[in-house]
Parts: structure tokens; C-alpha cells; sequence
């Protein structure tokens, strides 16, 4: 298939663009580089041993994705294209509705007037809100705390909307829970602008000597040890999740669909932190301090779904996650320290 990857030069694109290619199938990125690095397309090339297609462009410019569309005759979309820190959409919501809302409603009227009715939606687990109950299902109720978590509800009611009103459309609205790790090669990874805000990527930068100490934000919460428990995914499992997401459209007939990828498993942060540490064979000094607003005491999927339906669960380890994103640090990090 020919597949466009909007967002394809970061973090999960980039890593879902190897399996892809490694499966046979054309990839052709989408990205206008706000949150990514034009040095990952060299880094893809090394990695699969392919030219990368990349068209440098907003989702936003119609006229240039539907011009990408016709020229390189795509077939599906996968859609990983929009701004995703939390704090950020809040203070400044409009770019987040903007760039996500009004970006995938560009994306997708191109590929109606295309006829590319094949998409797969980057959506996230910060849709379900404060969990009602635990492990989370798809049938657990949306009320998204944040502008960004809005984004993701509000376009997945278009997607809904949309399908309703042609079923020939194939989407698929995939909610990841918390991704992290990266490609074995060490050559791809997430690089976060600036002082991370996830937990791995922090834990990263300390154990690599660029920050002195993890803050652990809140020990009290209702948990096993009092930290907060949430259900992490290595990277290259969710992109072996996009290529079974695209099996699974192209041979059923359902014109809208939501899906957890997670494991399954949670993990307290105090627990990934002496994962890492064991890994990554270093120290990773931290302090208590206090909860940060808006977080949940407890967050993990029922990923049964995903697996009753396309035959995909996750497979790797968080000592896995936890090694492979030390040798991705390790090897990244050296320019923040020059
Ligand atoms: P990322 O920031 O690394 O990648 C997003 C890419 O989209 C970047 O390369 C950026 O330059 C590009 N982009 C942003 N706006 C664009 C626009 N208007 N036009 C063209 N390109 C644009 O993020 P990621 O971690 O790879 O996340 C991918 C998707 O998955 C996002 O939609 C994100 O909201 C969603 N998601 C991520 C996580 C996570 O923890 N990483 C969790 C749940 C959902
Ligand atoms: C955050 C976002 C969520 C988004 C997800 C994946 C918030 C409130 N939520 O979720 O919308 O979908 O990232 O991108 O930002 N922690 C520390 N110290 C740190 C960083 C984190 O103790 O420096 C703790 C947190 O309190 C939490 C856990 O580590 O218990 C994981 O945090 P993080 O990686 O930010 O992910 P989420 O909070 O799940």
C-alpha cells in the first residue's frame, strides 16, 4: 500500500514508518517539523535501508496534502500529526484547536475530494479523564481534562460523524496509554524540546547527567507504594499496533472504531525508576515532592480488544522499554550536554 504519514517524522510516525517499510509497503511522511528533527528522515534510511519520500507541509495547506495524495496515489492515512503537551494547550488552547481540530478536519476533506477513505487517528488514553474504574475499557465514559485531551475527543466525534454519514469510510481511532522506548538500532527515539514533562524521558536526562534529580510528583496516592501507576507501551509494539489497525480496516466493514493499545500493566513510577536504574546501570537520584494538578493516582487499559479483534497485544518487556531507552539516550543526549 501507499501509506502518508502525517506527524511521520516524530516520535511514534517515525518508529511505525520502519515497521511499515519493512512490511513492503511505500511510506510517504507529512510533517512540517514543529515538534521533529529533518535529521530522523537520514536515520530512517539507515534503519531500513530505503529512501524516505517526505513532503515538508501543514496539514492545514489543503491544496498540498491533496496534491500528496493524487501524486503519490495513497491508499490509507495515518494520522500522528498534532501538539501534544497538556500544559501548553492550556495556556494557549487555540493553536491546540487549531492545529489538531481544524488541521485533521483540512486532512480529511482532502481525502474525501481524493476518495482516500482509509485512516488511522493517533488518539489518546487522556480522552477517558479520571477513571471510573480500572483496567479502563473502550466502554469507559470520555471527559477529557485538558484542551489538548479535548482535541482528541472532539476529533474523534468527526471521525464518528463522518463515518455515519458514509460508511465506506475505514477509521480506526487508536487510543495509546504511554508510550516510550525506542528502536533497537538507537538511532530514533523521542527527543522532547526543552525540559521533558513524561516521566521516561526525564528519567532519561537524569540518569545521563543533564538533570541532577527526578522529582517524583506525590507518594501518597491510593497505589502499592504511593506513586502514581500508569500503563506503559513500548514504542514498537504501538507500531506494530498501526500495521494490524491497517489489516484489520482493510478486510471488515466498519466505518468507525476506537481501540485501546496499551498492555494491560500498570507500573508505579518508584518501580520504572529502579527498572532504569538496573538497565541503564546508574544511580537515578529523586525526590518527593508534591502531586502536579491534573494528575490521576492510577491509569491502565484492558487491552482485550485489540487482541479479540486484530490479533495484536503488546510483546515487550518494561525492562525492555527501560534498556532501549537508555541506548537511545545515551547516544542522543550528547548534544544537550555540549
Ligand atoms: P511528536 O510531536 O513526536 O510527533 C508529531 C509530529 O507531527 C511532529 O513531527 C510534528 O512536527 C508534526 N506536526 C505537528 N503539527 C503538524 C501540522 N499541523 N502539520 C504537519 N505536521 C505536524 O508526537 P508523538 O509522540 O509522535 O505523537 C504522535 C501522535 O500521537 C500525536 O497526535 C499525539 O497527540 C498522539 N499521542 C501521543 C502520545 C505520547 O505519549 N507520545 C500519547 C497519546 C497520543
Ligand atoms: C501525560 C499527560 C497525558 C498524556 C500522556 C502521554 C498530564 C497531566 N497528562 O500523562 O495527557 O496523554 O502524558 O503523553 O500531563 N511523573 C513524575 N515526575 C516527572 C514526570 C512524571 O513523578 O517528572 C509521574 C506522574 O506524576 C505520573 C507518571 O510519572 O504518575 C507518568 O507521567 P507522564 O509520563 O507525564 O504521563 P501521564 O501523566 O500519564
Amino acid at each position: 500500500m501507499n501509506i502518508l504519514l502525517t506527524g511521520g517524522a516524530g516520535y511514534i510516525g517515525s518508529h511505525t514508518a520502519v515497521v511499515l517499510m519493512q512490511e513492503g509497503h511505500e511510506v510517504i511522511i507529512f510533517d512540517n517539523f514543529s515538534n521533529s528533527k529533518r535529521s530522523v528522515l537520514n536515520r530512517l534510511e539507515k534503519i531500513t535501508g530505503k529512501l524516505i519520500v517526505c513532503i515538508d507541509g501543514d496539514i492545514r495547506n489543503r491544496s498540498l496534502v491533496k496534491q500528496t495524495l493524487q501524486y503519490y496515489k495513497i491508499d490509507a492515512v495515518l494520522h500522528f500529526a498534532g501538539l501534544k503537551a497538556v500544559g501548553e494547550s492550556s495556556e494557549d488552547p487555540l493553536a491546540y484547536y487549531d492545529n489538531n481540530v481544524a488541521g485533521t478536519i483540512s486532512l480529511l476533506m482532502a481525502m474525501k475530494s481524493c476518495s482516500v477513505k482509509i485512516l488511522i487517528f493517533s488518539s489518546s488514553a487522556t480522552v477517558y479523564g479520571v477513571p471510573h474504574y480500572l483496567p479502563i475499557d473502550e466502554k469507559h465514559p470520555t471527559d477529557p481534562e485538558s484542551p489538548y485531551g479535548k482535541t482528541k475527543l472532539q476529533i474523534e466525534q468527526i471521525l464518528s460523524d463522518l463515518a455515519k454519514s458514509d460508511s465506506s469510510w475505514r477509521i480506526f481511532a487508536l487510543r495509546y496509554f504511554n508510550p516510550v522506548g525506542a528502536h533497537e538500532s538507537g538511532l530514533i527515539g523521542e527527543d522532547p524540546n526543552g525540559t521533558p514533562n513524561n516521566l521516561m524521558p526525564y528519567i532519561s536526562q537524569v540518569a545521563y547527567g543533564i538533570l541532577d534529580k527526578l522529582k517524583i510528583y506525590g507518594n501518597d496516592y491510593d497505589t502499592p507504594d504511593g506513586t502514581g501507576v500508569r500503563d506503559y507501551i513500548h514504542v514498537m509494539d504501538l507500531a506494530e499496533g498501526h500495521l494490524a489497525a491497517l489489516d484489520y480496516v482493510g478486510n471488515h466493514n466498519e466505518a468507525f472504531s476506537v481501540m485501546n493499545l496499551g498492555t494491560g500493566n500498570g507500573c508505579s513510577v518508584l518501580e520504572l525508576v529502579n527498572l532504569y536504574e538496573y538497565e541503564a546501570s546508574k544511580k537515578i537520584p529523586y525526590e518527593i515532592s508534591a502531586r502536579r494538578t491534573g494528575d490521576i493516582a492510577a491509569c491502565y487499559a484492558n487491552p482485550e480488544m485489540a487482541f479479540l479483534k486484530m490479533g495484536w497485544k503488546s510483546k515487550k518487556t518494561l525492562r525492555e522499554m527501560c534498556f532501549d531507552s537508555w541506548r537511545w539516550a545515551s547516544t542522543s543526549l550528547q548534544k544537550h550536554k555540549d
